[in-house]
């Protein structure tokens, strides 16, 4: 039986988690845990992305999002979700930057194409095959909607490996935010 799963309202907090830990230096958590929950929250109902999420022994410990549309992360924004996210930014300015890139840097996604918008695995269970099967589960979640494309954005250089390596990805576009090197790949699921 497979372990990975669609993520329903109970899986929330544990996704967001992971979220906050695995992908610390991303600029969603710096809103808020508050903020990150509304986000889970409103892309498990949102008909045009999903949430996939890694179970064993009845914990969440991994999960990838996937988005076939457009989806505005600023509609659930309140002000006490910019103001918590403005005194992070006092602590580190480049956070704001980073915002600001990652806004303008969005990926257009045509009908038959998906995008992984967030991939992470809880820290202690990495390297152990989970991202492996999480994205092997993307895949199959493409061909049952009849999607051929899958698009993903990272900054993770073994990942980045990986991609070339195993997916034969194309790279679309090759950007640096603060000195971290973002690649956008793009593959034909086989
Ligand atoms: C990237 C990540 C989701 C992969 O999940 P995983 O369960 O650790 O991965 P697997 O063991 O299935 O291995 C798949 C590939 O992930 C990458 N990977 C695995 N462990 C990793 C680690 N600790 N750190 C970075 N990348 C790792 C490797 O490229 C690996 O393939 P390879 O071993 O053939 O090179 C996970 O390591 C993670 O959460 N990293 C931090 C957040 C992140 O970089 N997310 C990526 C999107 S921005």
């Amino acid at each position: 039986m497979s372990n990975v799963e669609l993520a329903t309202a109970k899986d929330i907090d544990a996704i967001a988690s992971i979220h906050a830990i695995s992908l610390a230096s991303d600029v969603l958590p710096h809103f808020g845990r508050n903020y990150l929950k509304k986000y889970y929250s409103e892309i498990i109902q949102s008909p045009r992305k999903d949430v996939l999420i890694y179970r064993q022994q009845n914990k969440v410990t991994g999960f990838i999002v996937l988005r076939t549309g457009s989806f505005s992360m600023t509609s659930i924004l309140r002000l006490k979700d910019i103001v918590v996210f403005l005194c992070h930014c006092l602590a580190k300015p480049s956070l704001f930057l980073r915002a600001v890139i990652q806004t303008v840097r969005q990926t257009h996604i045509a009908d038959c194409e998906c995008e992984i918008d967030y991939f992470a695995v809880a820290i202690d269970q990495q390297g152990s095959g989970i991202g492996k099967a999480l994205i092997h589960a993307a895949e199959n979640w493409c061909r049952d909607k009849n999607i051929q494309v899958l698009l993903t954005k990272t900054n993770n250089a073994r990942l980045q490996d990986f991609y070339l390596r195993e997916k034969k990805a194309e790279t679309l576009k090759v950007f640096s935010i603060l000195r971290e090197t973002y690649k956008v790949f793009k593959w034909t699921i086989e």
